[in-house]
C-alpha cells in the first residue's frame, strides 16, 4: 500500500524555470545584462552528453546566452586551462561549468579550481566550498544538486529543521558533503554515512530526512525507513528493467521507490525528482552570478 506523497521535482523545476525566465527578461530590459553560461564537455561520455544537452536547452529557454565547448578526449591539461582562462576573462560569460567526470589524464582538482570563484556556478571552487561550510552563503555558489534537494526538503518540512534527524548516504564532494552543510545550516542533526559505515540500515532508521546519493540501485528498502520520513533520491542508475514484458534499459534511484512509498511520508521519484531540479538550480546560480557581477546582489 502506498502512503507516501510523490515529490514532483519536474513540476517544481518547471515553476522555478518560469520565474528565472521572467527575472532574466527584466535584467535584460532594466540593466542590459543577459546571463551567460559556458558549458565545457571533454570527451564522449554518453551520460554527460545527455546532461550537457539538457543544460544547454534549459539555458536557452530561460533566455540566457548559452555556449558549449566540445573538447576532444585527448586534449592537454594546458589547453583546458587556457580555455578556462579565456572564459574567466569573457564579460559575456557569468557562469562556467566543466562537466565531470573528466578523462583520466586530466587533473579534476586543478581544472575546477582554475574557474574564477565568481563564475563557479557548480560551487566546486574551494572559496565557495569554504563559504558554504562557514554558513556564509550570501555571495557563495551552492552546488546545484544539494541546492535543489534542499528546496524540496523545505517544501515538505519548512526551512527550520530543528529537532529533525537527517541522514545523508554518500560523502561525495558534489552531493554528500555540501548536502550535509546545508542541512546543518537549517538546524537539522546530521549524520553522513558512507561505504565504511557500520549497520547502515540501523543508522537510516533514525532519520526524519534521508538523502541517498551513493549510486547503488534500489538500495534503501522500506524496512530501513522511519514512518513518515522525507526521502530525497539523488541516484541515477541505468539498469535492465522489464517494461511491457520486454527487457529494456531504464533508470532507477538509490531508493526502492515502490517499497519506500509504503512507509515514507514523501519520496522523490527517479526520473522526475532531483534531476530536473539540479538543472534549474544551475540556471538560478547563473542568473545570480550575472546579478552579482553587476552589483545587484550580495
Ligand atoms: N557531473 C555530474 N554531476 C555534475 C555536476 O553537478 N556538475 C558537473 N560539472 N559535472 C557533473
Amino acid at each position: 500500500m502506498t502512503v507516501a506523497k510523490r515529490i514532483d521535482g519536474k513540476a517544481k523545476a518547471a515553476q522555478l524555470a518560469e520565474s528565472i525566465t521572467q527575472e532574466t527578461a527584466s535584467l535584460l530590459k532594466e540593466h542590459g545584462i543577459k546571463p551567460g553560461l559556458a558549458v565545457v564537455i571533454i570527451g564522449e561520455d554518453p551520460a554527460s552528453q545527455v546532461y550537457v544537452r539538457n543544460k544547454k536547452r534549459t539555458a536557452e529557454s530561460c533566455g540566457f546566452h548559452s555556449v558549449q565547448h566540445k573538447v576532444a578526449e585527448d586534449v592537454s591539461q594546458s589547453d583546458v586551462l587556457k580555455l578556462i582562462d579565456a572564459l574567466n576573462r569573457d564579460d559575456a560569460i557569468h557562469g562556467i561549468l566543466v562537466q565531470l567526470p573528466l578523462p583520466g589524464h586530466l587533473d579534476e582538482q586543478l581544472i575546477t579550481q582554475a574557474i574564477e570563484p565568481s563564475k563557479d556556478v557548480d560551487g566546486f571552487h574551494f572559496v565557495n566550498i569554504g563559504k558554504l561550510t562557514a554558513g556564509h552563503t550570501r555571495d557563495a555558489f551552492v552546488p546545484c544538486t544539494p541546492a535543489g534537494c534542499m528546496l524540496m526538503i523545505e517544501d515538505e518540512l519548512g526551512s527550520d529543521l530543528s529537532g529533525k534527524n537527517a541522514v545523508v548516504i554518500g560523502r561525495s564532494n558534489i552531493v554528500g558533503k555540501p548536502m550535509a552543510s546545508l542541512l546543518l545550516q537549517a538546524n537539522a542533526t546530521v549524520t553522513v554515512t558512507h561505504s565504511r559505515t557500520k549497520d547502515l540500515p540501523k543508522v537510516v532508521a533514525g532519520a526524519d530526512i534521508i538523502v541517498a546519493a551513493v549510486g547503488r540501485p534500489d538500495m534503501v528498502k522500506a524496512d530501513w525507513i522511519k514512518p513518515g520520513a522525507v526521502i530525497i533520491d539523488v541516484g541515477i542508475n541505468r539498469v535492465e528493467k522489464i517494461i511491457d514484458g520486454e527487457t529494456k534499459m531504464g533508470l532507477t534511484g538509490d531508493v526502492d521507490y515502490e517499497d519506500a512509498c509504503t512507509v515514507a511520508g514523501a519520496v522523490t521519484p527517479v526520473p522526475g525528482g532531483v534531476g530536473p531540479m539540479t538543472i534549474t538550480m544551475l540556471m538560478a546560480n547563473t542568473l545570480r552570478a550575472a546579478r552579482l557581477s553587476a552589483g545587484l546582489e550580495g
